[in-house]
């Protein structure tokens, strides 16, 4: 099997960087923040991965066990995973370079950024009706 991922054809955003994460020890739980603009797309190139999803609504659990697909994760969403398998492979491409500025690691301050973001579109979507 190959898979191409091509920028505008299967990626929606220009790709600025590529990580991956492998050899994770069992048990290991990781992630526990969100980015403020950072855009990635998660593909377990091999093995699979649990990844715990929160826009601020509630978590939502997804497991990341083919490599043909991937997954979109957008800016201002909480991110945790974990039940790595021995063998996974998750590559990240990003539409950012590394930038720890860019984290918010503190639950209660994503909440609180992310409230005071939601409130301008829901206001705005209101006014539509
Ligand atoms: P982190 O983003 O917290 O990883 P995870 O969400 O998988 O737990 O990053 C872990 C460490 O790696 C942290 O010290 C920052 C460093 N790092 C880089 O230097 N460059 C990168 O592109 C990434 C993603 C992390």
């Amino acid at each position: 099997m190959l898979v191409a991922l091509e920028v505008d054809r299967n990626v929606p955003f220009e790709i600025r960087r590529v990580y991956y994460l492998f050899a994770t020890a069992d048990g290991v739980r990781r992630g526990g923040h969100a980015h403020r603009h950072l855009n990635q797309l998660a593909v377990t190139v091999r093995g699979s991965v649990t990844f715990v999803l929160d826009d601020g609504s509630g978590p939502v659990e997804v497991v990341l066990d083919d490599p043909s697909r991937g997954l979109l994760i957008g800016s201002m969403v909480w991110r945790e995973m974990h039940d790595f398998s021995a063998d996974c492979v998750l590559m990240v491409l990003a539409d950012q370079l590394y930038d720890p500025d860019d984290y918010i690691t503190d639950y209660a301050r994503f909440l609180d950024e992310a409230g005071r973001r939601a409130y301008p579109r829901r206001l705005a979507a209101c006014r539509g009706h």
